[in-house]
C-alpha cells in the first residue's frame, strides 16, 4: 500500500502564510507517489481546501467532537470538518491526551464519529518516557489501542512515542520495528501504521525503510515546504 505522509500543523500560522504554504506544496507535490494530507488549525481549513482543489494534497481536522451537532461550546464536528474541505482527522493526539484528558475511550467515540461523517481518522497511540523505561511499551499501547480502536476501524493508526514528539529525539529503528510489529498484531492486516515523533528530512528514508512503517505524521518538518517534501520524496515506493 501507499504510504502515507501526514502533516501536522498543530496551532501554528495564520491565513496568508498557510494559503502560501499549501500553495507552494500543491506545486512541490506533482509526481510524488505517496499520499499527502495536512491537518491545518480548523480556522485554515476552507482556505486551505481552496488552495488545493484539483490537487492529490488532501486535508484533514486536527480533532473533532464525539457528537454530530448541540451545545459544545468551542467544538468542532466531523461533519463541520468534512464540509469544510476535510477528508481526514487525527484523534487522539497525545497533547490533547495531555491537555484535555482525552481518554481512549472519547478518542474512540470520535473515531466512531469521524467515519460516520465520511473522514479518515488517524487514531494516535504511544507511551511516555517512563513507560517506555519501564518496559511498559508493548503493553501500554496495546491497551489504547483495545481502548481507541472502534469495531470496523475503517482508518490509520498512527505510533508516536510521546517523548519523540518536537523533541528532536526519535525511536531507534528497532524500537520503531518492534513496536511496528506489535500493532500489527494487535489490529490485524488492513490500516497503515504511521510512525511520528521527530520526523525530519534526515531520517524520514530509514524510518519509512522499516518494515510496517506505512508512513508518517510530521509535526514541526511540515511546516516548511521542503523539508515536508523531502520526507514525502523518500516514501516514494508506491
Ligand atoms: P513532531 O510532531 O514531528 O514535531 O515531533 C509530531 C506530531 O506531534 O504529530
Amino acid at each position: 500500500m501507499r504510504q502515507l505522509i501526514a502533516g501536522n500543523w498543530k496551532m501554528n500560522g495564520l491565513l496568508e502564510a498557510s494559503a502560501a504554504l499549501a500553495g507552494a506544496l500543491r506545486r512541490g507535490a506533482d509526481g510524488l507517489d505517496c499520499d499527502i494530507v495536512i491537518c491545518p488549525p480548523a480556522t485554515m481549513l476552507m482556505t486551505v481546501a481552496h488552495v488545493l482543489v484539483g490537487s492529490p494534497v488532501e486535508i484533514g481536522g486536527q480533532d473533532c467532537h464525539a457528537k454530530a451537532s448541540g451545545a459544545h461550546t468551542g467544538d468542532v464536528s466531523a461533519a463541520m470538518l468534512r464540509d469544510a474541505g476535510a477528508r481526514w482527522v487525527i484523534v487522539g493526539h497525545s497533547e490533547r491526551r495531555a491537555d484535555h484528558g482525552e481518554t481512549s475511550a472519547q478518542v474512540r467515540a470520535k473515531a466512531i464519529a469521524a467515519m460516520a461523517a465520511g473522514l479518515t481518522p488517524i487514531v494516535c497511540v504511544g507511551e511516555t518516557e517512563a513507560q517506555r523505561v519501564s518496559g511498559d511499551a508493548l503493553s501500554v499501547v496495546g491497551t489504547q489501542l483495545a481502548e481507541s480502536l472502534p469495531e470496523g476501524f475503517a482508518g490509520v493508526v498512527a505510533y508516536e512515542p510521546v517523548w519523540a514528539i518536537g523533541t528532536g529525539k526519535t525511536a531507534t529503528e528497532d524500537d520503531v520495528r518492534a513496536m511496528h510489529a506489535h500493532i500489527r498484531t494487535c489490529i490485524g492486516a488492513g490500516p497503515r501504521i504511521l510512525y511520528g515523533g521527530s520526523v525530519k528530512a534526515s531520517n524520514a528514508a530509514s524510518l519509512l525503510a522499516v518494515p510496517e512503517v506505512g508512513g508518517a505524521l510530521v509535526g514541526g518538518a511540515s511546516l516548511v515546504v521542503e523539508d515536508f517534501l523531502a520526507i514525502a520524496k523518500a516514501a516514494n515506493r508506491g
